[in-house]
C-alpha cells in the first residue's frame, strides 16, 4: 500500500486561545523544529512505560503520537491507557530517535500531568495492529476508530468527497436532495420499507438510488445534478456490501455516453492523484461487455493479471462426453505450475465453487512429460488431445480447467471465479497498484434460465437501448445491446451508469418486453412515465459507490472498515444491536400485528 498524501485535516499552529481544553500544538505534528518551545498538549494515554526512575507515555490525538518523558520529581497522578491526560512541557531532541513515528526525533519532556478523564480498561489494545475480533471492534466500535489506521481511512473517505463537491461544482453540477421515504424504485435488490402511521397498510420504501429522482430532475430541467446519497438495499452482504452505502450520483441532460465517461474519468484522476499520488492515465481502457465475459470470466475483470479463458467448443465438443451434449459454450483456462500440485481434495472444492454459478461441474486435464493425463481423456482421441495442447500453449506441470453449458453466462462466471481464486492464491495481485477500466455495451436484457421468452433488465428498465440495436427489441431482444457503462477497480464495480430513454413510446415497449401488464406499469411507474410527455431531455448519468472507492484507495478489502458504524454479515449493527423489536404500542400505532413465530 502506497502512503496515502492526504493533506493534514487541521492547519497546524491553528489552535485559538481560550479554547476550553487549551493546547498549542497537536501531537502529531511536532517536530525538530519545535525544539525548545513549551507546548500544552491534550490527548489519550496511548502506552505507558517505565525505565528505571523515568517514566515514558505515548499521547494519542487524532494526528498521531507523541511521546512524553517524565523525570523523576514530576508528581505522575495514576494514569492508565486510554485516560484522557493534559500535559506541559518542553519540546526536546531525543537521544535516540525512533524512525518508526514521524514525531520519532523529539520528546517532550513533562513539566505537568492532569487526568481530564479515567477510563476503564478497554477491551482490546488501541492500535493498529490489533488481534481482536471484528465483531469485538464493531461492538466497541469508538474505541476501534481511535486506531489511527481507521481514522486515516475515514479521512481517505471525507477527502473523496471533498474532491468529488470540487470537481463537479467546477463542472456547473447542482447538489440536489431527494426524498428518503419514497415509493420502491425498481433497482433489482428487496426494499427496505417503512409502515406509515396516518395511512395504515401503506409503506414507504427506502432509496435503493435515487435513480427515478434524478431523471425528474432533468425533467425539471436542472441539466446537471449531484448528491452524496445514502442507498438502502436489503440484499446478502459480502465483503463489499452494506446494507445501506453511500453513491457519488450524477445525472446530466444534453451529454452523449462519451462525455459522460470522460466527466467520470477527470473525477477518478483527481481521487488517485491527490490521495494515493498514482497518475491515473486517460481515457480509461474500454472493454466490451462480453469481451470482458468471455477473456476474464468477469463483468468486472481485473486485468492485473492473465490466466484468461479461452474458447475450447470446437476442441471440446468433438468428444465423446455426454456431459457436453447441451453445451453451448465450452471454455477452459490454464493455471501455470498446478498439474502436480493439485490435490483432489482442491479440484473437489472447485467443483462446489463453480455450482454457485450454475454449471454442473467443472473438469480438469494435466499436462507432464508432454501428455495429458486425467479421467477426462478417455473421451479424447489423440487428435483432440494434440489440438487442445496446441490451442492452449500448454507448457510442463500445466492443469487445465474447463467447463461447458448452455448457458454463456454460467460458463464465464463459473471459471471466472476460479481465476480469481488462483490469481490471489498465486500471489499474482500486487498491492499497491490499480487497474482502472470501462466496461461497456452491456446487454439490454438477461433471459431468465430455463425460460423461452422472459427477460429481467440487466441494469434497470430505463436504460436506453443502443440506436442500432432497436431494430432487434421485437425479433431478438438478446441480441440489444444498451449504452450501459461500469467503471471496475482492480477487479471491484466501483460504479455504473447508462443513457436514459427519454421517449415515452420506447419506454412502455421495454417494460412490456420485461412482462409488465399495463396496469402493472400504469400503478408501478405511471407518474414517473408521465413525466416524459412533457418534453424530457436527453439525458444520462452514473453512481459510484464512495464505500467501495474508499476501500480501493485505502487498501482495505472489508467496505466495513470504511465505514464508521457499519453491520455486520447478518445486518446487525453489534453495538446498539440494531435490529430490535418495538414495544406493542409502536406497532399498534402504524397498524401493524407480527405474525406468530
Ligand atoms: P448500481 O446499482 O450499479 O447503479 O450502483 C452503483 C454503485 O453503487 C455501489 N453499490 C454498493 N456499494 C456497497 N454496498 C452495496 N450494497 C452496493 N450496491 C451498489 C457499487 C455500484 O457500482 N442508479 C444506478 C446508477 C445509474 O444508473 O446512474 C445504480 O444505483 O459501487
Amino acid at each position: 500500500m502506497k502512503d496515502i498524501t492526504i493533506i493534514t485535516i487541521i492547519a497546524a499552529k491553528n489552535i485559538k486561545k481560550g479554547e476550553k481544553m487549551e493546547r498549542t500544538d497537536y501531537n502529531g505534528e511536532l517536530r525538530l523544529s519545535d525544539v525548545g518551545r513549551e507546548v500544552k498538549l491534550v490527548g489519550w494515554v496511548s502506552t505507558r512505560r517505565r525505565l528505571g526512575a523515568i517514566e515514558f507515555i505515548d499521547l494519542r490525538d487524532n494526528t498521531g503520537i507523541v511521546q512524553l518523558m517524565i523525570k523523576e520529581g514530576v508528581e505522575v497522578p495514576d494514569v492508565r491507557n486510554e485516560y484522557v491526560i493534559s500535559v506541559t512541557g518542553t519540546v526536546s531532541k531525543k537521544e535516540v530517535p525512533n524512525p518508526k513515528l514521524p514525531t520519532g526525533e523529539i520528546e517532550i519532556i513533562v513539566k505537568e500531568l492532569k487526568v481530564v478523564n479515567k477510563a476503564e480498561n478497554p477491551p482490546f489494545i488501541i492500535a493498529d495492529k490489533t488481534d481482536a475480533l471484528e465483531e469485538t471492534r464493531l461492538q466497541y466500535r469508538y474505541l476501534d476508530l481511535r486506531r489511527p489506521e481507521m481514522q486515516r481511512r475515514l479521512r481517505v473517505r471525507a477527502k473523496i468527497v471533498q474532491l468529488t463537491h470540487e470537481y463537479l461544482d467546477k463542472n456547473r453540477f447542482l447538489e440536489v436532495e431527494t426524498p428518503i421515504l419514497n415509493l420502491a424504485t425498481p433497482e433489482g435488490a428487496r426494499d427496505y420499507i417503512v409502515p406509515s402511521r396516518l395511512h395504515h397498510g401503506s409503506f414507504y420504501a427506502l432509496p435503493q438510488s435515487p435513480q427515478l429522482f434524478k431523471q425528474l430532475l432533468m425533467i425539471g430541467g436542472i441539466e446537471r445534478y449531484y448528491q452524496i446519497a445514502k442507498c438502502f438495499r436489503d440484499e446478502d452482504l459480502r465483503a463489499d456490501r452494506q446494507p445501506e452505502f453511500t453513491q457519488i450520483d450524477v445525472e446530466c441532460s444534453f451529454m452523449e455516453q462519451d462525455d459522460i465517461l470522460t466527466l467520470c474519468e477527470g473525477m477518478l484522476q483527481r481521487y488517485f492523484k491527490e490521495i494515493v499520488n498514482f497518475d491515473v492515465q486517460l481515457p480509461l481502457r474500454r472493454l466490451n461487455y462480453w469481451d470482458a465475459m468471455d477473456t476474464y470470466g468477469s463483468d468486472k475483470p481485473d486485468t492485473r493479471y492473465g490466466l484468461t479463458l479461452k474458447d475450447v467448443y470446437a476442441i471440446m465438443k468433438k468428444t465423446s462426453f455426454a456431459g457436453f451434449d447441451d453445451a453451448k459454450y465450452i471454455r477452459a483456462i490454464v493455471i501455470p505450475n498446478h498439474a502436480t500440485e493439485t490435490s483432489r481434495k482442491v479440484l473437489d472444492e472447485l467443483q462446489v465453487e463453480a455450482r454457485k454459478f450454475g454449471l454442473k461441474g467443472v473438469m480438469s486435464l494435466k499436462y507432464n512429460g508432454g501428455a495429458l493425463s486425467g479421467s477426462f481423456t478417455k473421451f479424447m482421441d489423440e487428435a483432440a488431445q494434440k489440438e487442445l495442447i496446441e490451442t492452449l500453449a500448454l507448457n510442463e506441470d500445466d492443469l487445465v480447467l474447463f467447463a461447458g453449458s448452455p448457458y454463456r453466462r454460467d460458463v464465464d462466471f463459473g471459471l471466472g471465479a476460479l481465476r480469481t481464486r488462483f490469481a490471489k492464491e498465486m500471489g499474482l495481485i500486487k498491492p499497491g497498484t490499480y487497474d482502472l477500466l470501462w466496461v461497456i455495451n452491456f446487454p439490454m436484457f438477461d433471459k431468465i434460465e430455463g425460460t423461452e421468452d422472459q427477460y429481467t433488465a440487466e441494469h434497470h428498465p430505463f436504460t436506453r437501448p443502443r440506436d442500432e440495436d432497436l431494430q432487434y427489441l421485437d425479433t431478438d431482444p438478446e441480441k440489444v445491446l444498451a449504452y450501459a457503462y461500469d467503471i471496475c477497480i482492480n477487479g471491484y464495480e466501483a460504479g455504473g451508469g447508462t443513457l436514459r430513454i427519454y421517449d415515452h413510446d420506447t419506454q412502455w415497449k421495454i417494460f412490456k418486453l420485461l412482462g409488465l401488464s399495463d396496469e402493472d406499469v400504469a400503478k408501478k411507474f405511471g407518474w414517473f412515465i408521465d413525466a416524459f410527455k412533457y418534453g424530457a431531455p436527453p439525458h444520462g448519468g452514473f453512481a459510484l459507490g464512495l464505500d467501495r472507492l474508499s476501500m480501493i484507495l485505502s487498501g482495505t478489502d472489508n467496505i466495513r472498515d470504511v465505514e464508521a458504524f457499519p453491520k455486520n454479515l447478518q445486518a446487525v449493527d453489534p453495538m446498539s444491536k440494531a435490529p430490535a423489536g418495538v414495544s406493542q404500542e409502536a406497532l399498534d400505532t402504524v397498524g401493524i400485528e407480527l405474525k406468530k413465530e
